[in-house]
């Protein structure tokens, strides 16, 4: 059997989440899958030499540009785990530099940038992937295959639920002063199962509002979608519900079918029923990666899910399913979501390439 060569990346955004992202290509590297970050980048020389540390990666730097100087060549790709604003100027220059781009979501700040990234990438013959991980959570995507393969017959109702009082704002402070919170942070994950689910959707409305007064931007949010195979859906989001047994960070799916309906219920539990009143019941828990803690569980193994179909995509030189011309449509939702919401009509939201 022939060596597989290692794929080399760089990391830049050694923050909060981006820690998720360095164990999991470490999990991958170990099973053997030929992959491997040599260079780090962050602006902040503090978070930088914790990261150093941690992962033993000695090639660090704080600007972006020397890392791409002293790389030139050598690296097939590079994941980009900063917040939004960056993404602008940092895509361009990876782009330039000829490697694939793994960036994090929302990839921009609106849809004329996205529109922008998507063509530099493809002017520069680089893929833009956009980690999007709540497709890859184990019962996320348990829920989407049992869809797929048809067993409840052509859908007509869902509901993708995401509902926790579960304090965000400790390990991402910016979350807290976000003039746009809880649909552009966390909704557009939602939204990307919706899509996920039942396809592109022909128009939406949304109500939002703001329970908690020590933020600046809305906590709850409740979208109906109107998909392209005339499907209804309901995507409900909330930072400001109240539980004994909270959920977070598991997202709740609900779908009727002609032929049955599927039940994804809070703790790993997909429930399968039929027209004769039956029901199966599946577990649908994911394997937890070994540095995996509570609650994060469900997000971590999907950081790792999404990554290795990454790494498989790169491999066999197919695009990934969250591409930035994907994407665009989930962050067109959002967009579509804030307008909606500002004007309290029904919103057809832009598509890529219409
Ligand atoms: N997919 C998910 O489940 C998930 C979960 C949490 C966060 N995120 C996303 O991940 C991104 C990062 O979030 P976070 O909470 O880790 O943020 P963070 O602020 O903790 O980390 C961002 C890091 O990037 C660095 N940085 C910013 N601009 C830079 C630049 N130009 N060059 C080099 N370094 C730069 C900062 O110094 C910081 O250390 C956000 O876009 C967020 O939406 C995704």
């Amino acid at each position: 059997m022939t060596q597989q060569r290692t794929v080399r990346g760089a990391l830049i955004g050694c923050g909060f989440f981006a820690e998720n992202q360095m164990r999991a290509w470490r999990d991958l590297h170990e099973m053997g899958k030929g992959v491997e970050i040599v260079a780090l980048c962050d602006r902040d020389p503090q978070r930088l030499a914790y990261f150093r540390d941690l992962f033993g990666v000695e090639a660090a730097y704080t600007e972006a540009e020397t890392l791409f100087a002293a790389f030139a060549g050598e690296l097939d790709f590079v994941d980009i785990a900063t917040t939004t604003p960056s993404h602008a100027a940092l895509v361009p220059l990876a782009a330039r530099h000829g490697v694939d781009i793994i960036c994090q979501k929302p990839f921009a700040g609106s849809l004329e940038n996205a529109s922008r990234l998507i063509a530099q990438c493809s002017a520069s013959r680089v893929s833009l992937g956009i980690h999007e991980n709540f497709r890859w959570q184990h019962a996320v995507r348990q829920t989407i295959e049992t869809l797929r393969s048809g067993r409840i017959g052509r859908p007509f109702f869902g509901r993708i639920s995401y509902r926790s009082g579960f304090d965000v704002y400790a390990a991402q402070p910016y979350l807290a002063r976000a003039e746009r919170f809880i649909l552009e942070d966390l909704g557009i994950h939602v939204l990307d199962i919706a899509r996920a689910l039942f396809g592109e959707v022909a128009r939406l409305s949304c109500e939002t509002t703001r329970i908690n007064a020590a933020i600046a931007g809305e906590d709850v949010a409740t979208l109906m979608l109107q998909h392209d195979d005339g499907i209804t859906s309901v995507v409900d989001c909330s930072y400001a519900t109240r539980l004994a047994d909270d959920p977070f960070p598991q997202s709740l799916i609900e779908v009727d079918g002609v032929h049955g309906s599927l039940r994804l219920r809070q703790d790993f539990v997909l429930e399968i029923h039929d027209t004769g009143g039956h029901c199966v019941v599946q577990t649908v828990r994911p394997e937890p990666p070994a540095w995996s803690e509570s609650p994060w569980v469900p997000i971590q193994a999907s950081v790792l899910a999404f990554q290795a179909d990454w790494l498989e995509a790169y491999r066999q030189n197919r695009p990934i399913e969250t591409r930035g011309e994907d994407n665009y449509n989930t962050l067109a939702l959002v967009e579509a979501a804030y307008e909606a919401a500002a004007t309290h009509q029904s919103v057809i939201p832009e598509r890529w390439n219409r």
